[in-house]
């Protein structure tokens, strides 16, 4: 990361933003083409450029490239780049709040990652960090970047409603925690969802405040960012009618360090699966259950006894969870290197049990 020295040579107090592409740095071939767009095609610095005129006066904004990429492509080694540079960023006194553009396919990963890494750290500085991104390219008619962008850095820069530091998103007029928002529509302005009531980008509701505190309060430690090519390779099973007892077979002779089973209904999954699952436990596997759903909670037990070490998600959806486990599976390695006798459950456990908000 450059210094705040060669970004700010005025050393005044900032707004960072942080470019990682996205539908919000898009282009498509022509205005009426808004679906043959590419992602990713447009700096940061332009899409600032674009709302200069309504940034409120002496609000001072910096800009840096982080990545310009469709977030279909998003690595873990850029989620590692992405978490080192905003707590470097949060600790420097002259960062008032970060913004990051991203794109929505993959935001959901993004905003458990930071509320993950860098949740508490931002809660105890008082510091805002605002997810966005946009469903219409910028060279779009009626594209919706600009004005999201905007109300992402008046929500990084505004004393609002006793509204405390921490992880958000912001977009089509409304405010989570990032850990709230994922995209439910392919194609829709406001296909990115918020599963907790939000607010509005300029009103507070104080139900929804009370959540975010909640949350914050249970959120005590932040877990650490592993090296971009030490996450542990975890990969997402769906459960469906028909499926077959290879489908966990298959990865018994690979690297495998965790499987996320998005199971139907409550969380449960296919008996075809059974056997494969309980030699992949016995094996050192980590299981984890969650819902294909798309909204709820799984619960420890339920449909069915869980297999010895099998973790229930709570409100956690499959790539969330997926993220909370690698995170727990390196939590535990670090652990272990300081002679902690911490397991990944004990880590993943803490992330389950996160307030719901609404
Ligand atoms: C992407 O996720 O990079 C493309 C889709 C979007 O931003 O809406």
């Amino acid at each position: 990361m450059m210094s705040a020295n060669l970004k700010n040579p005025e050393k005044s107090p900032y707004i960072l933003i942080l470019g990682m592409g996205g539908t919000i740095a898009g282009l498509a071939p022509s205005p009426e083409k808004p679906l043959e767009y590419q992602a990713g095609q447009v700096g940061v610095g332009s899409l600032i450029a674009h709302i200069q005129s309504a940034i409120p006066d002496g609000l001072e904004l910096v800009t840096e490239q982080l990545a310009n990429i469709s977030s279909r492509n998003l690595t873990e080694d850029l989620l590692s780049q992405l978490g080192k540079t905003v707590r470097e960023s949060l600790v420097d006194p002259f960062v008032r709040g970060i913004v990051i553009t991203h794109g929505t396919d993959t935001i959901e990963e993004t905003g458990i990652f930071l509320q993950l890494t860098c949740g508490q750290l931002s809660h105890e500085l008082g510091k805002r960090v605002i997810l966005t991104g946009a469903m219409l390219p910028s060279n779009a008619s009626g594209a919706d970047g600009p004005s999201n962008l905007l109300d992402a850095v008046k929500w990084a820069s505004t004393a609002i409603d006793n509204c405390p530091g921490g992880i958000y998103a912001v977009m089509d007029g409304r405010a989570c925690m990032a850990m709230d928002l994922a995209k439910r529509h392919t194609t829709a302005l406001n296909a990115p969802l918020q599963s907790s009531p939000s607010s509005s980008a300029g009103l507070i509701n104080p139900t929804w405040l009370f959540g975010v505190k909640a949350v914050q309060a249970a959120w005590a430690e932040d877990l650490p960012i592993p090296p971009g090519n030490e996450w542990p390779w975890v990969e997402i099973l769906t459960s469906h009618a028909g499926a077959r007892s290879e489908t966990v077979s298959h990865w018994m002779d690979s690297e495998v360090k965790g499987l996320v089973l998005s199971g139907s209904g409550i969380g449960g999954f296919h008996d075809a699966w059974l056997a494969p699952l309980a030699q992949a436990a016995a094996k050192g596997v980590a299981l984890v259950r969650t819902s294909r759903t798309g909204s709820g909670s799984t619960f420890p037990n339920i449909p069915e006894k869980d297999l010895l070490g099998c973790l229930a998600s709570g409100s956690l959806s499959a790539p969330r969870a997926r993220i909370a486990l690698q995170l727990s599976l390196n939590a535990e390695k670090q652990a272990k290197k300081m002679g902690k006798p911490l397991t990944w459950q004990d880590f993943f456990a803490r992330i389950a049990v996160l307030p719901v908000i609404g």
